[in-house]
């Protein structure tokens, strides 16, 4: 079982970097095969249909990285009310070769107040269009939610670990037949 966590903030000192590292730590513990795609630090080139584009080696890692994976936990962060232009431009180098019957969970990182519900919701319309199995569970995290030392609180925590084990039960569940 083998599952891909994309950050998708392109952002330096990203906080949604810091809910995918929680995550690829909370997985490594459960099931060993976890990669991390980061696009604060493997950037992408903006898709314009190029063949240079497309040879980026970067774009070769996040397909090799997508292809192989079981499953998927890809973190956004909330930018007006959408995923980020990083993460869209990032998803739209693949298709559903590379989600077709493949568990999707997702998460975004928000500003505060009532955020995070708009980028998700658009998220789980983007994979739906690459035909992911988005599942139901969800989570939202407001950046103070995260100590200095990046780690999340106790009841942050918690809801990321419903996510993922639902993810890790579907992620099996598929991979069995
Ligand atoms: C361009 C931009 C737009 C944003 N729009 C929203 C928004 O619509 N709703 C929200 O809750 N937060 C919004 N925020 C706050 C971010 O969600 C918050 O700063 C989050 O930590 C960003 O994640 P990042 O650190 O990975 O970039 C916005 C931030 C930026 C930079």
């Amino acid at each position: 079982m083998k599952i891909l966590v994309i950050n998708g903030s392109a952002r330096k000192d990203s906080n949604t970097r810091k809910l995918a590292q929680r995550a690829v730590d909370y997985l490594q513990e459960q099931i060993k095969e976890v990669q991390l795609f980061d696009l604060e630090h493997e950037s992408l080139p903006i898709l314009d249909g190029k063949p240079e584009s497309f040879a980026h080696p970067n774009v070769k890692l996040l397909k090799t990285y997508a292809e192989d994976a079981n499953g998927f936990f890809i973190c956004t962060p909330e930018y007006h009310n959408a995923v980020s232009g990083a993460l869209k431009n990032a998803l739209d180098f693949l298709n559903r070769d590379y989600f077709t019957g493949k568990p999707v969970s997702i998460g975004a990182i928000a500003g505060g107040g009532k955020g995070g519900i708009n980028a998700l919701n658009n998220l789980r319309l983007i994979i739906r269009g690459v035909n992911g199995l988005v599942l139901p569970q969800q989570i939202v995290v407001d950046y103070k939610e995260f100590d200095e030392k990046a780690q999340l609180n106790k009841e942050a925590h918690s809801r990321l670990v419903s996510v993922l084990d639902e993810l890790i039960y579907y992620v099996g569940a598929v991979a069995k037949k």
